[in-house]
């Protein structure tokens, strides 16, 4: 309750300074939220934008998060792993450029493979029912909730051959349609924050990675565990700084 109410304070105390100072050029998700209208020109109010701001902080952030973790564990755990992704990231020429880093093809293999193996979701949200229709010999009628299964989907041995393996390569073979690989959903309510997620996932791991030599606490393998709608490594993935690498020019990225 104490941690809510100074979050609390703290986004309502922007508002406030932002209503009290509008800059038209503002770009930030606060701002877009500020002036957007509903077909009648109503404004959110700041209560609702309130809300608005927790949504993407809580979807985001323990989401986000759980992902960096599983990525680490998954990179320390495999060798092989964790030499491509060095040589790769090494091989670039600014450190800096973020968009570079967001292109890698191996980093990103990585990450969608991490997404892949204990998806962060496990489930999409629910459903309703709104036309009688029939599915691979299921019914479904009008009201009936339902609820895509993203971790069976990303476990089915026709599309990801050898699914308990984490193979990144698979990511580089071939293209996943948007109904084989849904880390976030899918439709018209699939995750907004998919495309943050996915170049804050691989901005944090290229800056740990090229900067902190790391090792996992133990090499007993994590297993996934449901902490409220997520899947997240059961020990917390526990590990050892061994070392600060020296980077000859340090990573804006870091900040
Ligand atoms: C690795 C990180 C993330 C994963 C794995 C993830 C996964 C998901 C999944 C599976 C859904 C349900 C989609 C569906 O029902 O089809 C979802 C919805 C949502 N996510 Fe994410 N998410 C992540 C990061 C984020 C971030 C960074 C934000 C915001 C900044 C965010 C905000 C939301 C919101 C607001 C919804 C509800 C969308 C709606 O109902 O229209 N998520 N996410």
């Amino acid at each position: 309750m104490r941690q809510r109410k100074a979050i609390d304070k703290a986004i309502y105390e922007e508002i406030e300074q932002r209503k009290a100072h509008p800059d038209g050029s503002r770009q930030d998700i606060l701002s877009l939220l500020m002036s957007a209208t509903d077909g009648a020109g109503n404004y959110l109010n700041v209560s609702e934008l309130r809300d608005e701001l927790i949504t993407l902080m809580l979807a985001g952030h323990e989401t986000t998060a759980t992902a960096m973790s599983w990525a680490l564990y998954w990179i320390h755990h495999l060798p092989e792993v964790k030499r491509k992704l060095v040589a790769e990231l090494d091989s670039l020429e600014d450190s800096s450029d973020y968009m570079a880093i967001a292109k890698l093809p191996y980093l990103n293999a990585v990450c969608q493979e991490t997404l892949r193996i204990y998806p962060v979701g496990m489930l999409t949200f629910t459903r309703v029912v709104q036309e009688a229709t029939e599915v691979l010999g299921y019914e479904f009628k009008p009201g009936q909730i339902v609820a895509g299964c993203i971790y069976l989907v990303h476990r089915r041995e026709d599309i990801y051959p050898e699914p308990k393996q984490f193979k990144p390569e698979r990511f580089l073979e071939r293209q996943f349609s948007p109904y084989e690989f849904i880390p976030f959903g899918a439709g018209s309510r699939r995750c907004i924050g998919e495309a943050l997620a996915q170049f804050e996932l691989k901005l944090a791991i290229a800056t740990i990675i090229k900067n902190y030599d790391l090792a996992l606490a133990d090499h007993k393998p994590e297993f996934p565990q449901r902490r409220g709608i997520t899947l997240a490594p059961a020990k917390g993935v526990k590990m050892v700084l061994k070392g600060v690498k020296t980077v000859k020019s340090p990573d804006k990225a870091i900040a």
